[in-house]
């Protein structure tokens, strides 16, 4: 494997299984020491059981088996604080910042008029303001070092089309793009790049097993949608990794406000 981020630091949210966990583990094995958070809780509105703390200690095992380093803390993107004293302490540790993935989300499935309050709050808190929150620390200490850089929010195609029954999931996914766009525009200046991902199904703890039933009696009008070009139905981390760590690298250097789809085909549709 080529090894393009030797020296390089990388900080990933929702590191402890995933994409998240591949994303870390990818980097790592291409030389990157690894700035990693995750909340390591159950969400409310969820219908999955969320990651654990031995999840994120696994990340920590597969990380250091590449040989790379990692600082690792259970916290929550939702805090503000929190987020930005472990990402201030990573690059004390490690002494730089290069690679940016807000990458931690959540997703929960019902039709868009009977989406609980609740469940929209959680959903806005984490998906959206929660990448604000990443991007917000991070870009600062970017900007003061003065060798451009790379960020990467995890959207999904549901960032750029209407999947159904997950409303509030795909307005944090489209807000989300449109803040890369914007930030891109304003980064562009100090060589700090700014790019989506759209993956659609991913093989990650993230199963909204809620949406079932919905697709079951929608299934004759609205199948079509999570139809692929491609003949798979499902993507590994590992593959949306990959993608990842070209977009932050020097191969992608002129790539910047973009929308990546990794996606099987499906925005084809
Ligand atoms: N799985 C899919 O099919 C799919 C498709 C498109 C986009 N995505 C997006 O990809 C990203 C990664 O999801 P995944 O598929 O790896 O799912 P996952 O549930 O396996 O991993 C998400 C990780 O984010 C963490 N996280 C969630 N909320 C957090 C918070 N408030 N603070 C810190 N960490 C938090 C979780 O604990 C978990 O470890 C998400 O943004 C998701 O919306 C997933």
């Amino acid at each position: 494997m080529t090894r393009r981020y030797e020296g390089k630091v990388a900080f990933i949210t929702g590191a402890a299984r995933g994409q998240g966990r591949a994303e870390a583990v990818r980097f790592a094995q291409e030389g990157a020491n690894i700035i990693a958070i995750d909340a390591c809780a159950e969400f409310a509105s969820t219908a999955y059981a969320g990651a654990t703390e031995a999840d994120l200690a696994e990340t920590v095992r597969l990380v250091e088996e590449t040989g790379a380093k990692i600082a690792a803390s259970k916290v929550d993107v939702r805090d503000f604080d929190a987020l930005s004293a472990a990402l201030a302490a990573g690059i004390e540790q490690f002494g730089r910042l290069d690679v940016v993935v807000a990458n931690a989300g959540i997703c929960s499935a019902a039709l868009s008029w009977e989406i609980t309050a609740e469940q929209w709050q959680e959903t806005v808190d984490v998906n959206l303001t929660g990448v604000f929150h990443t991007a917000k620390a991070a870009v600062p200490h970017l900007i003061a070092q003065g060798e451009g850089g790379a960020m990467v929010f995890t959207s999904s195609v549901g960032g750029l089309k209407g999947i159904p029954f997950t409303g509030h999931y795909v307005a944090t996914k489209h807000a989300i793009t449109g803040l890369a766009k914007t930030m891109a525009n304003e980064l562009g200046a100090h060589r700090i790049r700014v790019n989506t991902v759209h993956p659609a199904g991913v093989a990650s703890g993230m199963q909204p097993n809620d949406i079932g039933p919905l697709l079951e009696e929608y299934a004759s009008t609205l199948a079509p949608i999570f139809m692929n070009s491609l003949p798979d139905y499902i993507i590994e981390p590992e593959e949306i990794a990959a993608t990842v760590a070209w977009l932050c690298s020097d191969d992608a250097a002129k790539v910047t406000g973009a929308q990546i789809p990794i996606d099987m085909g499906n925005l084809n549709r």
